[in-house]
């Protein structure tokens, strides 16, 4: 995908951020750092796939530890269309 032919949307936070350490499995699907009982680490990777699956796009995520987090959703402006969407 190149500028020209995706939608970006930005979204930012001024949260706690994440360490790089965590950064890579953030979109696992049941890694949390949630108390025990709390997350079920489901979030984000439920987020991906729905922009993966349904729009043909990805999900990124910029953060280093205490400074925020960012994420972009990049969506391709024209997509694959199958019989079954
Ligand atoms: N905006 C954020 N700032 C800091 N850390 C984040 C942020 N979003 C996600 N994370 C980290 O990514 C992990 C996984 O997020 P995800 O949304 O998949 O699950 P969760 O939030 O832990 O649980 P749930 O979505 O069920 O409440 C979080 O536990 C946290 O460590
Ligand atoms: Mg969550």
């Amino acid at each position: 995908m190149t500028a020209e032919n995706c939608a970006i949307v930005r979204i930012q936070d001024n949260g706690r951020g994440i360490a790089g350490n965590i950064l890579s499995k953030i979109f696992d699907p049941f890694f949390t750092t949630k108390p025990v009982g709390k997350g079920t680490g489901l979030g984000l990777s439920i987020a991906d796939r729905m922009v993966r699956d349904k729009h043909q796009g990805y999900l990124i995520c910029t953060s280093k530890s205490g400074e925020g987090a960012e994420f972009a959703i990049v969506f391709p402006k024209k997509i694959r269309c199958s019989k079954n969407d």
